[in-house]
């Protein structure tokens, strides 16, 4: 019956989209916690939707289909900003002259990179590849990778994503990178997995690792967040590694952290 449920969850119209060997292990571990399938399904979906689908919505996925298909006869910021509106987690970033002020932030501490890995990159990669960095991603939301792929297909842009669960073996990209973004995602990782943050961060081979925090809800509330994820950070920081730098912004708190 449990795998009846599962196929119907892995088909589903909010989550067949979702890599399915996260879809597999967030079922695995709620068959450990509930006895009766209903439970163990209904406790899936709510992971689900909060470690993915809450952050983009099928409709913006659509829309945002539709926007980069808009962009040929727009091809500059607003069209870029519009599309970058359609996650949440760049969409809190906004105006665009307010990402690129944090991005020249981050740049000036780590030099201009050649190449950067976005770890749970939503569509942050539509940025930094309309600014000319060549960026890959990973993502468990196939909208979201979706939405890179074309981008570098429709338009050359030098970015790439690929559809894996970074808890899963492979998920990680090998080779070296000049800097690996965390943004948004460690306290995310530690809710599916105790230790995940800091075995993620000990993978990544690159030069500089930026993580960031959330400062406020999805619904814009701020409750004290920026003070719980600094205490956090300075308790998941792995051994060995130094935090270099830190600012805030409007709604975003940045480490950069060196090896
Ligand atoms: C809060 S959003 C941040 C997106 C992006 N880093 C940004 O800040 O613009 C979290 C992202 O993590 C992804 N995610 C969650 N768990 C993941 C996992 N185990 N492996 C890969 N991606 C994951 C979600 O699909 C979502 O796109």
């Amino acid at each position: 019956m449990s795998n009846e449920l599962l196929d119907k969850l892995l088909r589903s119209k909010n989550y067949r989209d979702i890599c399915p060997d996260t879809v597999r292990r967030v079922w695995a571990e709620c068959e450990k916690r509930y006895k009766k399938a209903k439970d163990v399904d209904k406790a899936a979906r709510e992971a689900l939707h909060g470690i993915s689908g809450a952050f983009m919505t099928p409709q913006e996925a659509r829309q945002l289909a539709y926007d980069m298909q808009a962009w040929h006869i727009d091809k500059a910021d607003p069209g870029l900003e519009r599309m970058l509106s359609r996650h949440a987690s760049t969409r809190e970033r906004l105006p665009l002259s307010d990402m690129d002020a944090t991005f020249r932030r981050i740049f000036a501490a780590t030099g201009k990179p050649r190449s950067v890995l976005d770890l749970a990159c939503g569509i942050n990669p539509l940025y930094l590849g309309a600014r000319g960095i060549e960026t890959v991603g990973v993502d468990i939301s196939g909208a979201a990778v979706y939405a890179v792929n074309c981008f570098h297909e429709s338009y050359r842009m030098p970015v790439s994503a690929r559809c894996a669960d970074l808890l899963c073996p492979g998920a990680i990209p090998g080779e070296r990178f000049d800097v690996a973004l965390l943004f948004k995602l460690l306290p995310l990782l530690e809710r599916q997995e105790n230790g995940g943050a800091a075995r993620i961060m000990n993978t990544v081979n690159a030069r500089h690792i930026i993580v960031s925090f959330p400062t406020r809800t999805l619904g814009g509330r701020s409750v004290g967040m920026a003070g719980n994820y600094t205490r956090w950070m300075e308790a998941h920081l792995p051994k060995g590694m130094d935090i270099s730098d830190q600012f805030e912004t409007r709604n975003e708190l940045y480490y950069i952290v060196a090896r």
